[in-house]
């Protein structure tokens, strides 16, 4: 499948997991990846990758939580590619901890980067999406529909994105703009594999984050994206799609 030829994508969080699986998947079906991250060597070997198969990738150093980054962002990635087509918005961080525990600052951090840097880059590359009558497709979480076992941060913030991408996707239907989320869930990832548990954690809640059918890897998660961000999902907006392997079925 080539749904992508001609299609400008950028994706945030493409130096790991998801993102970086999203963006090879796009790459590989015609499109040109805009690739970004915080981790530039992460990057170089992603685009590395990209390249040697055929495809065509650009990587960008871009924080998500930098105040004013998304702009430059958007503007480099239209001056090199030519336009914006669609926004795959992966990065994203999670931290466990007791909720009584939780300092003032990781909350902060974990809003700044998964809420309102989401936030950020939406409002940046509508504008964009406006003319090219794109779509964005953003990370939400199982944690967006269900409670989180010390991840009150976290699931405050996927279930701010999931809110705020059904508020995007019914302000901007009329204008031709598509705004969607996947809910993954078990998907074995750096994030996934470096979570640490608070000392005391009852374990028994780890039912709520476990599949039914064992974790898989990032990719069956970036064909579920290419689907929404392709013209296939053309009559899918506001819509959530879970990719947890049955956790909340
Ligand atoms: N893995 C899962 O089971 C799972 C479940 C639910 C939701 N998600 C969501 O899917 C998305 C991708 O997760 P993943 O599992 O691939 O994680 P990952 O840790 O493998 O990748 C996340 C990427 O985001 C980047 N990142 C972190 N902070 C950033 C910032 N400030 N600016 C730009 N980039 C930043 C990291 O460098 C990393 O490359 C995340 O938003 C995550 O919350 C994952």
């Amino acid at each position: 499948m080539k749904r992508f030829e001609n299609k400008v994508i950028l994706v945030t969080g493409a130096g790991s997991g998801i993102g970086r699986a999203s963006a090879v998947r796009l790459a590989a079906e015609g499109g040109k990846v805009w690739c970004t991250d915080i981790n530039e060597k992460e990057l170089k070997t992603l685009v590395d990758e990209i390249e040697t198969a055929g495809g065509t990738a650009f990587a960008y150093r871009f924080d998500i939580s930098e105040v004013g980054a998304a702009e430059r962002c958007v503007e480099d990635c239209v001056g090199q590619f030519g336009g914006l087509d669609a926004v795959v918005n992966m990065a994203g961080i999670l931290r466990f901890s007791n909720c009584h525990e939780l300092g003032l600052d990781i909350w902060e951090q974990v809003i700044a980067v998964n809420l309102t840097g989401t936030f950020m880059l939406c409002k940046a590359v509508l504008p964009e999406l406006l003319k090219s009558k794109g779509n964005i497709v953003n990370a939400a979480s199982t944690a967006s529909l269900q409670g989180l076992p010390w991840g009150v941060a976290y699931a405050a913030s996927k279930g701010g994105v999931l809110s705020m991408t059904r508020s995007i996707a019914v302000e901007y239907a009329k204008r031709g703009v598509r705004a969607n989320c996947v809910c993954p869930g078990d998907i074995n990832t750096n994030m996934a594999q470096g979570v640490t548990f608070p000392a005391d954690a009852d374990f028994d809640l780890l039912s709520r984050i476990t599949s039914l059918t064992g974790a898989k890897g990032p990719e069956v998660v970036a064909g579920v994206i290419a689907m929404l961000a392709s013209d296939d999902g053309c009559h899918i907006t506001g819509e959530h799609i879970r990719v947890d392997g049955g956790i909340l079925a």
